[in-house]
């Protein structure tokens, strides 16, 4: 099983999340959040050093998927999600160890199904 943790622009959650409930992986977490790339925004002096101090409104959809699901995830996420432009976001992928669904206590992919 693996994670995928997509930090997005806010505009482009429902195209993602349409895509990925039409490539059948229709479990998702979704989390507001704040965060910072590589680009300098204005910067401040904190403690005598230069701070960048403008943080980005981003989203981060949360999947926990099969390994099979993986690359449809992906490819899902970057045709919804892109526009070929700085701050589009970013994809970090991660094993998981295993998952429960505590109504039924089965493990494993067909707690994730
Ligand atoms: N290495 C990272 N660790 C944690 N969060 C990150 C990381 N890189 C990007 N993010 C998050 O993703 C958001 C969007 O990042 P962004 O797409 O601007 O990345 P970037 O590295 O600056 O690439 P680009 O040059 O394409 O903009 C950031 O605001 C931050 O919340
Ligand atoms: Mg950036």
């Amino acid at each position: 099983m693996k994670k995928v943790e997509a930090i997005i622009r806010p505009s482009k959650l429902k195209a993602v999340q349409r895509g990925l409930k039409e490539a059948e992986i229709p479990c998702i977490t979704v989390i507001p959040v704040k965060g910072s790339g590589l680009q300098k925004s204005y910067s401040e002096r904190y403690r005598g050093t230069e701070q960048s101090m403008i943080l980005q409104t981003r989203v981060m959809i949360i999947c926990v998927i099969s390994d099979d699901n993986l690359e449809k995830c992906v490819d899902v996420i970057l045709e919804n999600a892109s526009e070929n432009l700085v701050g589009d976001g970013k994809i970090f992928i991660y094993n998981v160890e295993d998952a429960i669904r505590l109504s039924s206590k089965v493990r494993g992919n067909e707690a994730i199904l």
